[in-house]
């Protein structure tokens, strides 16, 4: 499951399957009682997955951690549903998600009349969710436009090839992405972002902090996720995958200063910060509860 520059993925393997697990976070919170976003279509990967052998890891240890990290999922997606609705008020009637994997904005969100929706993921992955929603009559509540390419590769010029327009101003976003890509992918993202980035563009950014990548807490995890994966088996589940093998585990440019120095006004949310907000708080008893993150949303002046 080692990363290679040129890896490509379906829905159920390696990072594919990490678009999947967003999924099944999304359709729990949907069925919840007080849910802070409603996706009705997340369910129907999910099941989709399943019946194509999907065996449906959960990744996370014990019950008050997969709580912890549900609720961590919860309010990410409310942060970035906000944004991009935010964006919309402002104006801005051109997103682009980076990433999107199984990502439903463009489906279930009030776009302004004339929006755009680009996303960006890999082409099984995308195959997979058009398929998927397409099955369930489900209609984009925006023009959209699928863009299959890898972010390692010129994605800009997919984009633009696409209709993509670099001279109006744009409402970006890149959640569940970065530790997927190596660092000098993440520059470039960013730098390719700032270049195709009229003045007025907004971006939101899941930026990962320096503790995730240290090596302390790497070990820490991978030590959890070792009894995770002996629990399972002995449980007779499924082969749990070791999500961390994943990652490029390498330091990163601080995005927040990078984007600051660049003329783009930031206001960052660490992720305990954004939990406590949106009354879904991490348990303080916990060591590393959820991802040493800060949620950003920049506006480009
Ligand atoms: C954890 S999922 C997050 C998906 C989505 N942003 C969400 O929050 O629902 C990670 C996604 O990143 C995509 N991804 C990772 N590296 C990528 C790359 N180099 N090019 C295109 N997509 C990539 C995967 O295919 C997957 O859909």
């Amino acid at each position: 499951m080692s990363r290679t520059d040129d890896d490509t993925w379906d829905i159920t393997e390696g990072v594919g399957a990490t678009a999947l697990s967003v999924a099944r976070a999304r359709a729990t919170e949907t069925g919840a009682e007080c849910p802070l976003y409603l996706d009705p279509y997340a369910h129907f990967f999910v099941e989709a997955a399943v019946e194509a052998g999907w065996r449906s890891p959960f990744l996370d240890e014990d019950p008050v951690r997969a709580q912890a990290m549900a609720a961590y999922i919860a309010s990410r997606t409310k942060f970035f549903d906000d944004f991009f609705t935010a964006a919309g008020a402002n104006g801005l009637d051109q997103a682009v998600i980076l990433a999107a994997g199984l990502d439903t904005r463009a489906w279930r969100l009030p776009w302004i009349s004339g929006t755009t929706v680009y996303e960006i993921d890999q082409p099984k992955v995308l195959e997979f969710k058009e398929r998927v929603l397409a099955e369930h009559q489900a209609k984009p509540a925006a023009r959209y436009a699928a863009v299959a390419v890898d972010l390692r590769h010129d994605w800009p010029k997919a984009l633009r090839q696409n209709g993509f327009d670099p001279s109006i101003p744009t409402a970006w976003s890149a959640e569940g992405l970065l530790p997927y890509l190596p660092a000098a992918a993440q520059d470039a993202l960013f730098q390719q972002i700032d270049q195709l980035s009229a003045p007025g563009s907004r971006l939101s950014v899941e930026a990962f902090g320096e503790t995730f990548y240290s090596a302390e807490q790497l070990a820490r995890r991978q030590e959890r996720m070792a009894q995770a994966r002996r629990d399972a088996v002995a449980a007779g589940g499924p082969e749990l995958p070791d999500v961390t093998r994943l990652w490029y585990m390498e330091a990163r440019t601080d995005v927040e200063k990078w984007l600051t120095e660049r003329g783009w006004e930031v206001t960052a949310t660490s992720a305990v910060d954004l939990m406590a907000h949106y009354k879904r708080p991490a348990p303080d008893d916990l060591e590393d509860p959820v991802p040493d993150t800060v949620l950003l949303d920049a506006h480009k002046l």
